[in-house]
């Protein structure tokens, strides 16, 4: 028989970690902490904008292998396994905050207490190297009078999900980190995992911490790296995307993440390099060059702005226009998007602004209410001194000579590489 999992947490984590197992067929019980959001849930609606997780999280409740709740009594009762996907912020100086994972493990221990069976807690969240010795297992432990190893079992086990591609990613893993406390705990995470048709790493439980936030820091670094090169290329008069084809080319280098442009933005880069430069400090070690490739990221994001002034002088009562405000396309996520500076920094020097995107008016409009927002690009492209293309939505790619010659003034920038030079003349790129 398969196992029965709960999921503590229903963010993008939780959420595509419960309906992800619950495709593959195991029985699910998600668990949240409120009321309302949970009941939404259970009828298919996944809150969150994720493409194909709404469909899929309908069909895995109808065929019963899906269900969420606010009682991890019954939760824990009524499952083998907990996954433990609840969120890690940042706190004012970068550290991360643990308090609800320390929480959830309190909670889970609590539960664990009157459990006969063997249960196998995972720490999913992205959590600093040591937090699941350090914080995890002795909360587990207080709360349950239990012993880790003995009485239950302890794995660390990161996700890599994408937003707008999480459950995708979940499915179709490039590989599954399994961070062990002990053979038998490991044993049983691999045994669900089999199916997955994925390379399995079975390591301890540090190991897999660091994991994480190696590979998220090497991928804003590598993008840091493609906007530094960027920077040089546009000073140069030449198409960085023209480079890093080449560079690409290289195997060991590999052409993925090397898209230059406006910097990163979103729930992990910017919180995973800030919390391990923290973690480093506290370690007493002075992590120069992941420090220099989070400031050079603050730079990459306003840069456009510069760009504007030299082609416009001052900003002050100027007409722009931004096309695309989450941090990425496919999500109405715009945690750390690069919009939000470039809205600050124009905002700062007197610009009027005018934005659109398609998904993420109405996050965006909790952020900055005072903004003008526009149905459409076309509408904020009307009678605009310059226009700014931040995010690269599928339908930006198919705006036209006609879109922008609704412009009053015709100034196109690009921070991601998103328009075709053989439909639209005049535009220039960041770093292109
Ligand atoms: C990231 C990681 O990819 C994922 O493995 C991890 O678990 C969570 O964090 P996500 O934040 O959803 O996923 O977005 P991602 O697609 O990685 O993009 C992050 C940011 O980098 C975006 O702002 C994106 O625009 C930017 N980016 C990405 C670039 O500027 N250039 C690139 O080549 C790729």
């Amino acid at each position: 028989m398969k196992s029965a999992m709960c999921v503590i947490g229903t963010g993008y984590v939780g959420l595509c970690t419960g309906v992800g197992f619950a495709e593959k067929g195991f029985k699910v019980i998600c668990v949240g902490r409120t009321k309302e959001k949970i009941e939404r849930i259970n009828k298919g609606d996944p809150i969150i904008y994720e493409p194909v997780l709404e469909d899929s999280l309908k069909k895995v409740i109808k065929n019963g292998l899906f269900q969420a709740t606010i009682d991890l009594k019954y939760a824990i009762e009524n499952s083998n396994i907990s996954f433990i996907c609840v969120g890690t912020p940042s706190k004012h100086d970068g550290s991360i905050d643990l308090g609800d994972i320390r929480k959830a493990a309190e909670d889970i221990g609590k539960f664990m207490k009157t459990k006969k069976d063997y249960h196998i807690v995972v720490v999913k969240s992205t959590v600093v190297p040591e937090t699941t010795d350090k914080i995890v297992i002795p909360s587990l432990e207080k709360t349950s009078g239990k012993k880790t190893g003995r009485d239950f079992g302890v794995c660390m086990n990161p996700e890599f999900l994408r937003e707008g591609m999480a459950l995708k990613d979940f499915l179709e893993p490039d590989r599954i980190v399994i961070g062990e406390y002990n053979k038998k705990s490991g044993d049983i995470l691999e045994n669900i995992y089999k199916i997955f048709n994925a390379p399995i790493l079975r390591t301890n439980l540090k190991v897999a911490e660091t994991i994480k936030y190696a590979n998220n820091a090497f991928l804003a670094t590598k993008i840091s790296f493609a906007n530094e090169i960027g920077n040089i290329c546009k000073k140069l008069g030449i198409d960085t995307y023209d480079v890093f084809r080449g560079v690409g080319m290289d195997h060991r280098i590999s052409p993925h993440f090397f898209n230059a442009g406006a910097g990163w933005g979103g729930s992990c880069f910017p919180k995973d390099v800030s919390a391990l430069i923290a973690k480093s400090k506290e370690l007493g070690y002075e992590p120069k060059l992941l420090e220099e490739v989070r400031e050079l990221n603050k730079r990459q994001k306003v840069r456009i702005v510069e760009q504007l002034e030299s082609k416009l002088g001052s900003l002050k009562d100027k007409k722009i226009a931004l096309l695309g405000l989450s941090f990425k396309p496919n999500t109405d996520d715009i945690r750390e998007a690069s919009s939000i500076a470039i809205i600050e920094a124009l905002k700062r020097k007197g610009a009027a602004i005018i934005a659109y995107d398609p998904q993420a008016i109405e996050n965006m409009k909790q952020l900055f209410p005072d903004l003008i927002y526009t149905k459409t690009a076309q509408e904020a492209l009307k009678g605009v001194d310059a226009s700014v293309i931040i995010t690269e939505w599928e339908e930006f790619k198919q705006l036209n000579e006609n879109d922008f010659g609704l412009m009053k003034n015709r100034l196109i920038f690009e921070g991601r590489k998103v328009l075709d030079p053989n439909q639209i003349k005049d535009f220039e790129g960041i770093c292109w």
